[in-house]
């Protein structure tokens, strides 16, 4: 159920879901275990009771993080199960979640709870959405949300292939889809701060909420996929 992916890291597979136009996609949180022993829950999957005890196992949730607007599915599962866990969500998210009267909204610094452990940043400027990304210090690893996926060949079938295909999405390893290239058009220089702070990070490996964790080459990966927001041509 819990994959472990470093030193106090691990990620758990959640269900397949249909968005629109009827793209399937995998869904998938991370769990970090926080020095003082509580737990960082990363794009939170449905709470099943299977989950629950696996994730016991490892501690109780201290923090719960959506890290963009798309991955707030399964929030509520959470903070009803857990409600001394802080709630922190992605810009613009507070707004969509009066209920939550708990919840921070994330910024460029760490909130208190993970800071020195966890380093984080927003990356503003694309159409779609304003993802915040992670960099767990102990294990290296960069968490990136949706800015980066990729899906087997035939993942995808009938047009929807086709499309994904044109879009990038399908390969063997996490890829910028073109539509989120062209969602920062206009934008270049505001994402393109924030793409510099991202690769000064000291990565070797990478989660994304869909698609292949990367354990090796996870460096030239991001430059590749992140370099051209700040580079001249
Ligand atoms: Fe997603």
């Amino acid at each position: 159920m819990l994959h472990s992916f470093g030193p106090d890291l691990h990620y758990a597979e959640g269900p397949v879901i249909t968005a629109a136009g009827g793209f399937r996609f995998p869904t998938r949180m991370a769990v970090v275990r926080l020095d003082g022993g509580g737990l960082w829950i990363w794009s939170p999957i449905p709470l099943t009771a299977e989950l629950r005890a696996a994730v016991e196992t490892l501690g109780l949730p201290q923090a719960l993080v959506a890290p963009n607007h798309l991955h707030d599915s399964w929030l509520d599962d959470w903070v009803q199960a857990y409600p001394q866990a802080e709630v922190h969500l992605a810009p613009g998210l507070p707004a969509r979640h009066p209920e939550l009267t708990r919840a921070q909204e994330l910024g460029d610094a760490a909130p208190d709870a993970w800071a020195g452990q966890i380093d984080q940043l927003v990356l503003r400027g694309n159409a779609i959405t304003t993802e915040v990304l992670f960099f767990h210090r102990a294990s290296g690893t960069v968490l990136v949300t949706d800015l980066l996926q990729n899906y087997p060949v035939g993942w995808f079938p009938g047009w929807r292939g086709v499309v994904a295909r044109l879009d990038g999405m399908v390969g063997p390893r996490p890829r910028m889809p073109r539509k989120f290239r062209l969602g920062f058009l206009g934008h270049r220089r505001m994402a393109g701060q924030a793409a510099r702070l991202l690769l000064d990070w000291p990565i070797t490996r990478l989660l994304v909420a869909h698609g292949t964790p990367v354990e090796q080459g996870a460096r030239g990966l991001m430059h590749r996929e992140f370099g051209w927001l700040f580079r001249r041509g």
